[in-house]
């Protein structure tokens, strides 16, 4: 089953809650948030207090994607506040095993991110514990880059290592993903497509997710 994430890093962030519920209402599954901290990557975006009060307005899934150093000193406020999924980067930590144990304490689903330099290696330990693998088809930091195929091989991989051990894990892909993206992730076994600019620059949302889903 696909499911579509439309990130709200490419929304209107003065009407935080419309593009929420325009998203929702054309049939995305989850509503992807970026959280970036201006050090892992060079952007701020927002903060658990932000979702906190998109929540009272919404009762979508929300993923939330931490580009932040230190993540495991966010968990548990993001948790508090309402994520329902929490991804960290590989790179951004040292102890991925604890993290993906604290997020599932605090009572979301854990997923672990890698950026398109760093090697499927970093999460082989991690397949049997973690609810989703992010894999990065951008460099994370910014929305409306183009998409880096040399990622599909990894994506790959990562199905068949998860299909030959029978782990119950999700292939998450994240930056580039439009119509025609998605339907090369898609055939590489990614299952949860994140879409920013090819939803929120699109005229009409759910003919737009209606083609990234395929
Ligand atoms: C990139 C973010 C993405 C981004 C995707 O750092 O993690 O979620 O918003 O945007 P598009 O789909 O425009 O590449
Ligand atoms: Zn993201």
């Amino acid at each position: 089953m696909i499911k579509i994430a439309p990130s709200i890093l490419s929304a209107d962030f003065a009407h935080l809650a419309d593009e929420i519920r325009k998203v929702t209402d054309a049939g995305a599954e989850y509503v992807h948030i970026d959280v970036m901290d201006g050090t892992f990557v060079p952007n701020i975006t927002l903060g658990s207090p932000v979702v906190q009060s998109l929540r009272k307005v919404s009762d979508a899934v929300f993923d939330v994607h931490l580009m932040v150093e230190h993540p495991e000193t966010q968990i548990e406020s993001f948790a508090k506040a309402g994520a329902n999924i929490i991804t960290f980067h590989a790179e951004a930590a040292k102890h991925h095993h604890r993290i993906v144990q604290q997020i599932k304490a605090s009572g979301c689903k854990a997923g672990i991110a890698l950026n398109p330099g760093t090697s499927l290696a970093m999460v082989e330990e991690l397949l049997a514990d973690v609810d989703m693998v992010l894999i990065m088809t951008v460099n994370p930091g910014f929305g409306g880059q183009k998409f880096i195929s040399s990622q599909l091989e990894k994506i790959h991989m990562l199905y068949h290592t998860i299909q030959d051990m029978d782990f119950d894990c999700d292939i998450e892909v994240d930056g580039g993903i439009n119509a025609e993206t998605s339907k090369l992730v898609r055939q590489a076994g990614a299952n949860i497509l994140v879409a920013g600019s090819a939803v929120y620059g699109a005229p009409d949302a759910a003919e737009a997710i209606r083609a990234i889903r395929g």
